[in-house]
């Protein structure tokens, strides 16, 4: 995700639900301690203006994300003395240093993006400090994914979206039909205790001009999409999601929708008798 300036345009929703989390746990963020990883931080908006307020003063925050072009504007828009940015593939290899230095993890909105969502919780757990404690929101289903799978058949974009399907959240592309049962399992295969998990039904009404900011700020294809196809290609992926019988047409002559979509929610503890 490089397109730093259509996310911090297009991600009311994002914002909307990481709002509705912090507040939700906002009893536990303030009895946090020592140094918290903020993991898939973006452009850094919502670790400072939303997290970093909550956390005692004390607390030192890192943000940390896979994109360079995020960590610098963050770095560059999102500064705060107690807040530093990182680059870090959460599904990489994490180095020696690093192992244990966390008391606590965010993530809002990003794990869904993992290939392999295991690999990511176990990065998590070495992370942590034994006793230490993640909050971690993500998408477990929505609808608007499977558009890019659609137009991947497309002969016109097969050659721009042959790994469409990577890029679907890790739970509908397994096409797992009890994702929260699935998450708290392998949450507890990797050692954590659990403290919360749950899957909410959510959903966010569009206009058409917020729909297609949206599609922009969380498109990961846009990219290689030639300059002369990009505008049809963004068309043709709203048209592939209006298409589809999840969303709820609210005015037709101002093309206002209800997009559904499915959040997992989970709060976890390493045990202090981890290792
Ligand atoms: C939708 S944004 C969310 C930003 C912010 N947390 C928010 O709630 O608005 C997801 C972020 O996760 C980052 N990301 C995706 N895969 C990642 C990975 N493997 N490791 C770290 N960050 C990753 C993306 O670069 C992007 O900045």
């Amino acid at each position: 995700m490089e397109m730093v300036k259509d996310y911090v345009e297009g991600s009311t929703m994002q914002r909307r639900d990481a709002v509705d989390i912090i507040e939700e746990f906002s009893s536990e963020l303030s009895k946090v301690r020592g140094k918290c990883l903020d993991i898939g931080s973006g452009p850094g908006d919502i670790t400072k203006d939303l997290l970093l307020p909550l956390l005692p003063h004390d607390v030192e925050v890192v943000g940390a994300d896979i994109s360079q072009a995020m960590v610098n504007y963050a770095r560059q828009n999102n500064n705060d003395e107690r807040l530093s940015y990182i680059v870090l593939d959460i599904e990489g290899r994490i180095s020696k240093e690093q192992i244990g230095q966390y008391d606590y993890v965010t993530s809002f909105y990003c794990l869904h993006w993992s290939k392999d969502l295991w690999r990511a919780f176990k990065n998590i757990y070495k992370l942590l400090r034994p006793n230490g404690k993640a909050l971690v929101m993500f998408l477990g289903f929505h609808c608007g994914f499977e558009a890019y799978v659609r137009l991947g058949q497309n002969p016109r974009y097969e050659f721009y979206l042959q790994d469409a399907r990577r890029y679907v959240p890790y739970f509908q592309r397994k096409m797992c039909k009890n994702m929260r049962a699935s998450l708290r399992k392998m949450l507890e295969d990797i050692g954590f205790e659990i403290l919360h998990c749950s899957k909410r039904e959510k959903s966010y009404q569009y206009s058409n001009q917020s729909l297609k900011n949206h599609v922009l700020a969380v498109n990961p294809f846009i990219k290689r999409i030639p300059d002369n196809m990009k505008s049809e290609f963004v068309d043709n992926l709203i048209s592939e999601i209006l298409s589809q019988n999840v969303l709820t047409p609210l005015d037709s002559k101002n093309n206002e929708l209800v997009l559904r979509y499915y959040l997992l929610i989970a709060y976890i503890k390493k045990p202090q008798s981890a290792t």
